[in-house]
């Protein structure tokens, strides 16, 4: 059986991101707003399919789907994720624990004078080591919940104070207790570079982030606002609000793609699948190397008109998971790839429709020489809570390694670039203004700054026939 997942949501974004994610794993597992589970349905296709009869799901007794990697179920027969939620300032969890009472509000962490982290990463980072025993007995608590944690993900934006600063630190002190025994994987959310930032500092706060997931994370998940701004039908309706002044609001409708996607990861492990049956291996078959760890997603159909839904099988959307215009990091010029790895999720899947897409598919991509340019398919299982919005139809996503990370790499290094050359705002991460402290901290940056330079370099070279064998060679002469 699958290891448990904990879950850490950090700031605004993190927060906001994730309550739709719960959203959508609730929906899923048939969980309401309070914790309570619906009556389980009973499902003889499935009975017939796995020909398990202890597995047979009935009302009060087991049940095929496994909410409790996600959830821990108390002795009142209610679910609660197993989420430790961070915020520096309280409205935003607030509202999240107003719409879904289900969090446990002990593993609420508000720091008390609630103002947040003025968007400095130095801000969210010193007051989580001010406050580290406490989120770590948060995380700790959480754990021992557990029978067999495999992964901790993490939710956050990385141009904040609090989910760039916070979750800097929260990294450091999972990779410090953890070790390599457990995975850690992070839903990173990039702001939009053309929507005009008020926040200056953001190129600062941004390669300060990577630096930490580039050191500690196993693998990250990047998203991108100026992509989820740009696709034009959106796969949930969201009634227009993604143009309210509300924060909330007016990022609901990216939110919820992302979230769809942060769950879909996981249907192989929550509807036991035959394949990927554990986040190591879906992983493994992402991530060759620990220095090519940036993952890129797209999900189809981009609508939520049933009409569409009706004429789409699985042939379309595995070749509309192709569409670049449909992923959901920023590509803005022709992509390599190093891994893909599609999952369609629906009843009686058509094989041979699959089959095709997935012909079709590795003849059209571009994979890096040294790869094996083969796409694997998962065949995810539809939660049998089927009739609501977040659950029906046929869908698919598609999870690669590819270098688009190198386009928002540079762009971030060039804007870093911009600010580093004049020290520009370096006051409010310093300590105090005399020039060797203003030093001391340029060095520390600036030494961020090579281990986001050499990510690029690492995304650039891995497209030569020799990648590999260069690899080889440096070890040979360090030997
Ligand atoms: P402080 O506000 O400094 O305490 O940090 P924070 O981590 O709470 O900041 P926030 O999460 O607001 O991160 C900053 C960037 O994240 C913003 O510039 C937005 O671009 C983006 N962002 C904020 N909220 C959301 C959200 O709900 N969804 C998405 N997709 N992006 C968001």
């Amino acid at each position: 059986m699958p290891g448990e997942t904990i879950t850490l949501q950090v700031g605004q974004c993190g927060n906001q991101v994730a309550l739709q994610y719960w959203n959508q794993l609730a929906a899923e597992h048939g969980i309401q707003a309070d914790g309570l589970p619906l009556a389980y349905p009973d499902d003889p296709s499935s009975r017939f399919q796995s020909g398990n009869t202890d597995h047979v799901a009935s009302q009060g007794q087991s049940r095929e789907d496994r909410p409790e990697l996600f959830f821990t179920l108390s002795d009142s027969n209610k679910y609660t994720p197993k989420a430790v939620l961070v915020d520096l300032e309280p409205s935003v969890i607030h509202k999240a624990t107003n719409a879904l009472p289900m969090f446990n509000p002990r593993n609420v962490h508000l720091s008390e004078h609630g103002s947040g982290a003025a968007n400095n990463w130095q801000q969210g980072y010193s007051y989580g080591l001010q406050y580290q025993e406490e989120l770590l007995n948060l995380i700790d608590r959480e754990v021992d919940k557990c029978e067999n944690v495999s992964n901790f993900q993490l939710f956050h934006s990385v141009a904040g104070g609090t989910g760039a600063g916070v979750g800097s630190l929260l990294l450091e002190l999972l990779s410090d207790r953890f070790g390599s025994k457990k995975l850690i994987n992070t839903f990173l959310i990039f702001p939009s570079n053309e929507k005009t930032s008020d926040v200056v500092v953001q190129p600062y706060n941004t390669v300060l982030t990577l630096k930490r997931l580039i050191d500690y994370a196993d693998s990250t998940f990047v998203f991108h606002n100026d992509a989820l701004n740009s696709i034009e039908n959106l796969l949930f309706n969201t009634g227009g609000s993604r143009n309210s002044i509300d924060g909330q609001a007016a990022f609901e409708g990216a939110n919820k793609i992302i979230a769809y996607v942060a769950a879909t990861i996981s249907n192989p492990l929550r509807f036991p699948n035959y394949m990927h049956t554990s986040h190591e291996s879906i992983y493994s078959t992402l991530v060759p190397t620990p220095d090519l760890k940036f993952l890129t997603t797209s999900v189809a159909p981009f609508t939520s008109q049933v009409s569409r839904q009706s004429y789409t099988n699985e042939y379309e959307i595995i070749l509309e998971l192709l569409n670049d215009r449909y992923k959901l990091n920023r590509v803005t010029e022709p992509i390599k790839y190093i891994s893909v790895l599609n999952y369609l999720i629906g009843n009686n899947l058509n094989q041979e429709e699959i089959r095709k897409g997935t012909t079709k598919v590795q003849q059209r991509l571009n994979f890096v020489p040294w790869t094996p340019s083969s796409v694997q398919c998962v065949n995810g299982r539809k939660s049998l809570f089927g009739n609501n919005s977040a659950t029906k139809g046929l869908t698919g996503i598609q999870i690669s390694n590819n270098t688009s990370i190198v386009g928002v790499f540079t762009k971030i290094l060039k804007q870093y670039d911009l600010l580093a050359k004049r020290e520009a705002y370096i006051n409010s991460y310093t300590e105090s203004n005399d020039a060797q402290e203003r030093a001391r901290v340029m060095g520390l940056f600036n030494e961020c700054r090579e281990s986001v330079a050499l990510v690029v370099e690492e995304y650039k070279a891995c497209q030569s026939v020799n990648y590999l064998e260069d690899d080889i060679l440096d070890e040979d002469e360090v030997m």
